[in-house]
């Protein structure tokens, strides 16, 4: 038991992926849903008060008559898309989540909003069409490993027409600072997050070389167990701009976050918003 446990919570290399699904997973894609449809929650999503000031603040410095057709990656259930939707952009929007796919396009047929939604993985994008502007929001840049960051921005780059725009955002090196490493375990009798029935969840949180967050989460049944690593990579204004400009971008400004906050070193995120040239 003691071997068994210690090999679950052995500290992975960093970036090292899952076995198993986590944004995709049956249940778990079920709580992230419930979690990205509470308006007051900042989890999954922002809050929605966040995402009206930055859908307006987007439509601001990339305005949907110069910048019509957006390509939303990581879209979930379509929040970010509806907004920029009713703002008159022409909006398609991808997820590797089938279930939020499904909540999205439920909900735009619903309101009778003409969004394309694409389940599918951003880091294997593979567009026919052409794009003026596109987003990537709430840090998941960072959550990627870096070759996955590299495809990524790789992809979005050959997906835009010249001139067109990007913005992403990140957590910050200020975020990572404040981090502290933590160790919990948590008993879910009747279910919770990780899974629909009774579980334990041992879960460790550190900080490695460069700034890097890991999260280690062991999740014990009483049929299996099962470890998921995820990753933050936390960034300087100078990080991010090598980084973006290496697949070829410009920077055309640095926020504090996707909402245009003015960046100071204390400020958690830092939102990019970049050119193809
Ligand atoms: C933190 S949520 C943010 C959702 C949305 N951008 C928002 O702000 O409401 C991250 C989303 O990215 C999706 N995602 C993560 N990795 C992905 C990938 N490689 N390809 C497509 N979607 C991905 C997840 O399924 C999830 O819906």
């Amino acid at each position: 038991m003691y071997s068994k446990l210690l090999a679950l919570l052995n500290k992975p290399e960093i970036y090292e992926g899952n076995e198993q699904p986590f944004w995709d997973d049956k249940h778990i894609s079920k709580m992230m849903l419930q979690a990205h449809l509470n308006p007051t929650l900042e989890a999954a999503s922002r809050t929605a008060e966040f995402m009206d000031r930055s859908a307006r603040w987007i439509a601001q410095i990339a305005p949907p008559a110069q910048f019509k057709r957006l390509l939303d990656l990581g879209c979930g259930p379509g929040l970010y898309a509806q907004r920029f939707y009713r703002m008159g952009y022409t909006v398609t929007g991808i997820d590797l989540s089938r279930r939020s796919i499904r909540y999205a396009k439920d909900h735009a047929h619903k309101e009778g909003m003409d969004i394309c939604y694409v389940c599918g993985n951003y880091c294997q994008l593979d567009s026919k069409e052409m794009f003026d502007l596109v987003t990537l929001i709430y840090c998941d840049y960072g959550a990627l490993c870096p070759s996955d960051r590299r495809e990524v921005l790789r992809r979005a780059y050959a997906s835009l027409r010249p001139g067109g725009r990007m913005i992403l955002d990140v957590f910050s090196r200020a975020h990572a600072e404040r981090f502290s490493a933590y160790q919990v375990w948590k008993h879910c009798p009747d279910g919770g997050f990780w899974r629909e029935g009774a579980h334990l969840v041992l879960e460790e949180g550190f900080l490695c070389p460069e700034h890097v967050i890991g999260r280690r989460i062991a999740v014990v049944t009483p049929e299996e167990e099962s470890v998921y690593n995820l990753w933050n990579t936390c960034y300087t204004p100078q990080k991010l701009q090598e980084e973006t400009q290496a697949a070829g971008f410009e920077v055309c400004g640095m926020y504090g976050d996707v909402a245009g906050a003015a960046y100071t070193e204390d400020c958690d995120t830092l939102a990019i918003v970049i050119e193809k040239r």
